[in-house]
């Protein structure tokens, strides 16, 4: 099927694209080969055929996932929050209706995201927590299971490599790889519109440290 599928292109395909449909077509023919040519190391494996350990990957935390950030950045460069706990400590009772009843540090506070309530992502025994449909529990840490349950598809195309981007390395038998949260450019409030540059975190890869193509 796709020797046939060489053999009636070739003569439209300039040289270098044709190198690579006969490797693509030799590929699905003997899978031994084809790990050679095309690495997809998108996921840890566990058999890994060259024996390299494999490095990792590192999905960055937003600040706003640990705290209110407040503008303010350590001597370090990290953002200064002020932690969610700070201020709740567990104050069960319904949660706003909407997003302009939230009084305090919060006031002004909009919310677009479908029809989602509140209590579609808030827990509403636990100010600083979140909740999944089941009433599974999370941390704000772990958001991004969050966004997964209700957004299977962008998950699984982020899995891969297709959706949020990515530094570092794409084989990580070279290198270690950091990606963006889905909160670094969605506002989980209002999510439609990229909220920082995708570009921004967590590493340039023009510009920064160890930039380079690999
Ligand atoms: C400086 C104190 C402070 C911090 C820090 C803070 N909050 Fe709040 N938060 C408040 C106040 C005050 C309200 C309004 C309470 C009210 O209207 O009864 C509120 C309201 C809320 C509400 C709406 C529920 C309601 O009863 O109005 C949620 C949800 C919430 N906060 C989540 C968080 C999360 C998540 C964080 C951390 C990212 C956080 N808060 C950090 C003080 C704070
Ligand atoms: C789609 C899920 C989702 C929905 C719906 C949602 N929130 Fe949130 N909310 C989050 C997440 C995740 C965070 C913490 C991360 C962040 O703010 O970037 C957060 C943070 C907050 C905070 C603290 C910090 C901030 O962003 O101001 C408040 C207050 C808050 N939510 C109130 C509400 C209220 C009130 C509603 C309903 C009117 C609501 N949220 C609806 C997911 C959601
Ligand atoms: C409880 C289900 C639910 C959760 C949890 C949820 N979403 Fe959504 N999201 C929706 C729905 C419903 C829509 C509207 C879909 C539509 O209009 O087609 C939506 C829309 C979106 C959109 C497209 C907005 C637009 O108008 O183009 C983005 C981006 C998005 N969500 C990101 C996120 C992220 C990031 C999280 C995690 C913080 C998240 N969602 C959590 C249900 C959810
Ligand atoms: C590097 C930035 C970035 C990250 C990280 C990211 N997204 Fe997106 N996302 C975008 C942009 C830009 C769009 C709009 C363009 C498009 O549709 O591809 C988008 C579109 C979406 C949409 C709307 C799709 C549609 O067809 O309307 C959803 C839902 C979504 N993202 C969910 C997520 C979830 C869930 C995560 C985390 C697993 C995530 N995104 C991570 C940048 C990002």
């Amino acid at each position: 099927m796709h020797r046939r599928a060489v053999h009636r292109r070739s003569a439209t395909y300039p040289p270098v694209q044709l190198t690579l449909v006969v490797l693509a077509a030799s590929a699905s023919a003997c899978q031994a080969a084809s790990a050679e040519y095309f690495a997809d190391t998108d996921q840890p494996r566990a058999d890994d055929a060259s024996g390299a350990a494999l490095h990792d990957t590192t999905i960055e935390l937003p600040a706003s996932l640990r705290g209110v950030p407040t503008g303010e950045r350590a001597p370090t460069g990290a953002p200064v929050v002020v932690a969610c706990g700070t201020c709740h400590n567990g104050e069960p009772g319904a949660l706003p209706a909407q997003a302009s009843e939230v009084a305090g540090p919060h006031t002004g506070l909009v919310v677009q995201h479908g029809g989602n309530t509140c209590g579609s992502c808030h827990d509403p025994n636990r100010r600083d927590r979140l909740r999944l449909a089941d009433g599974q529990q999370l941390e704000l840490t772990e958001a991004m299971q969050l966004c997964s349950q209700c957004h299977g598809t962008q998950r699984r195309d982020y899995d891969h490599g297709a959706h949020g981007g990515m530094a570092g390395h794409w084989d990580l038998a070279r290198g270690p790889r950091t990606r963006n949260h889905c909160i670094h450019c969605h506002d989980p409030h209002v999510p439609a519109y990229p909220r920082v540059l995708p570009a921004a975190p967590p590493r340039d890869r023009f510009f920064g440290a160890g930039a380079g193509h690999e």
